[in-house]
């Protein structure tokens, strides 16, 4: 009884308690063969809510400074990140989103209703130069998605031409006129999104043929080769992969994947107020992201045994109700340790899957959903979430470890699943980066590591964790949820052990 009485009050004074060590890993640090694309650890920006305007986009003229118009803190802190591509401009907004109204003098763009979020003017000052003048700025791919739902094929296709054409055609010169002679590359090429519902209400049947019809005629100009992405499943919608893979095949490279986790759609919960049943089942939701791509993936493997087909999860994350007083079509949300310890584990699932998961982009970047950068006019502040891809950054690139562990279970009510998650990759010059993510809220795990056919000579770490999953910073304390250097690992040649805080996402680098 005293025990239970320990524990219980231990847990509501936000302390970590001991467990033994019942965590079993054994990284094959000589057997990795899978690249982690970089592009899993991309990012999301539609016109919705601040995320464009305000977020990226200021203006020439903002006092907050800026390049061309985009702002310079933002592109910093995602730089920082190593954002590898940027998906725009939408989301529900793409199949709305007609590309000539957002080119040429500004002064002169067209408005239009942004009917998908919160029925406010879109004056299309941000437009296909601004985006890939923000990409070229970031160091990053572009992906943009093209408008299947409301457009026509001839759009679509004279929006690849006036990107990608180098030579005389009346797209090309029409980019030449509005300033910019070099066509741009863009690689990443969306056919539509989430066309079985914002984009169009269609079956798979009828997308399939849609999808065919529109990305015959989204050419490759000279050596600019483009990856056809079909708007893919919502969740578990498992027929939806069957018809594409069966109807579409090889005329895509990669079809995309939107899951968001999230309980009940009429009662998402607040970011910031839970309890820990609300976490318990919010985490249960993160892990249901490895089912997913699990069962997607076997499903592609029947028509693709080659994994020539990617899997692209371009739209996951949280999403909670909107932050009081906001505008609810602004989608704006806080985000606390919950969110980057989502986020961890999610990122662990995709690495797992790096043999079919090539791009995945989390929604979305500034001020929308799970935002990693939050802006309040001048004022920036980077979310817990943010601190969980700058962690996770070195997994890009990196060659995957395999990986066999067995750990404790995180219980609650009757509930269980495993409290610890766990990627390791090798990186060019040799080192192991490991991310541990202790998902118990309670009790810290104790792990017990082999690193097999490899001899470290040090260990160093770094760790993200708070007194409570609820903790999130704001603009008048930015600092809350910070990282720290982490001291809790040791390292004898191939043995590692690691004592991990509950509630952290840790990243150990070992050479
Ligand atoms: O990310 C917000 C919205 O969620 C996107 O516009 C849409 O694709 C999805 O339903």
């Amino acid at each position: 009884m005293k025990k239970i009485v320990f524990f219980y009050a231990a847990a509501m004074l936000g302390l970590s308690i001991p467990t033994q060590a019942q965590n079993k890993l054994i990284v094959n640090a000589d057997q990795g063969k899978t690249l982690i694309s970089k592009h899993i650890y991309g990012h999301f920006s539609e016109h919705l809510g601040h995320c464009i305007y305000g977020g990226y986009w200021v203006g020439e003229g903002s006092s907050i400074p800026n390049t061309r118009g985009i702002r310079n803190d933002v592109v910093k802190a995602l730089k920082d990140i190593s954002i590898p591509n940027l998906r725009w401009p939408g989301g529900c907004f793409a199949d709305e989103y007609h590309w000539q109204d957002g080119i040429g003098p500004r002064a002169q763009r067209p408005k239009m209703v942004n009917t998908h979020w919160g029925g406010v003017v879109e004056d299309n000052s941000f437009g296909t130069h601004e985006f890939l003048d923000l990409c070229e700025q970031l160091g990053c791919e572009p992906y943009i998605c093209g408008n299947l739902g409301s457009g026509t094929v001839e759009e679509m296709s004279k929006w690849v031409e006036y990107i990608t054409f180098d030579g005389e055609s009346p797209m090309a010169n029409l980019r030449k006129q509005n300033g910019r002679e070099k066509p741009w590359k863009v690689k990443f090429w969306g056919v539509g999104n989430e066309n079985w519902g914002c984009g169009g209400n269609m079956t798979a049947d009828f997308y399939a043929d849609q999808y065919r019809r529109y990305a015959t005629y989204c050419r490759n100009y000279g050596d600019n080769r483009l990856v056809k992405i079909a708007g893919g499943p919502n969740a578990d919608d498992y027929n939806w992969s069957e018809t594409l893979m069966k109807n579409v095949g090889n005329q895509m490279q990669a079809m995309s994947l939107h899951y968001y986790a999230v309980t009940n759609w009429n009662k998402k919960g607040s970011a910031t107020q839970f309890n820990e049943a609300d976490y318990f089942t919010t985490m249960d939701k993160a892990i249901f992201m490895d089912e997913l791509v699990t069962k997607h993936s076997t499903i592609m493997d029947k028509y693709d045994p080659r994994k020539r087909i990617a899997l692209m999860p371009d739209e996951w994350g949280t999403w909670w109700d909107v932050e009081p007083g906001t505008n609810p079509g602004f989608l704006y949300q806080q985000n606390t340790m919950r969110d980057a310890i989502l986020a961890a584990v999610t990122l662990n699932v995709f690495n797992a899957h790096a043999d079919r998961v090539k791009m995945a982009n989390i929604a979305q970047t500034v001020n929308v959903l799970q935002a990693v950068i939050l802006t309040d006019n001048e004022k920036m502040l980077l979310t817990p979430t943010y601190w969980t891809f700058y962690l996770y950054k070195v997994h890009q690139d990196a060659t995957l470890l395999p990986i066999s562990f067995s750990c404790n279970k995180y219980e609650l009510n009757g509930r269980s699943m495993d409290a610890v998650s766990v990627s390791a990759s090798k990186d060019a010059s040799g080192k192991i980066h490991i991310t541990l993510v202790n998902i118990d809220p309670n009790k810290e795990q104790s792990i017990d590591a082999i690193l097999r056919g490899f001899t470290g000579k040090s260990v160093s770490g770094k760790i993200l964790t708070s007194a409570n999953i609820a903790d999130h910073n704001t603009f008048d304390k930015p600092n809350t949820v910070a990282l720290k250097d982490f001291k809790g690992a040791k390292l004898s040649k191939d043995a590692l052990t690691v004592q991990l805080p509950s509630k952290s996402v840790v990243l150990l680098e070992i050479d």
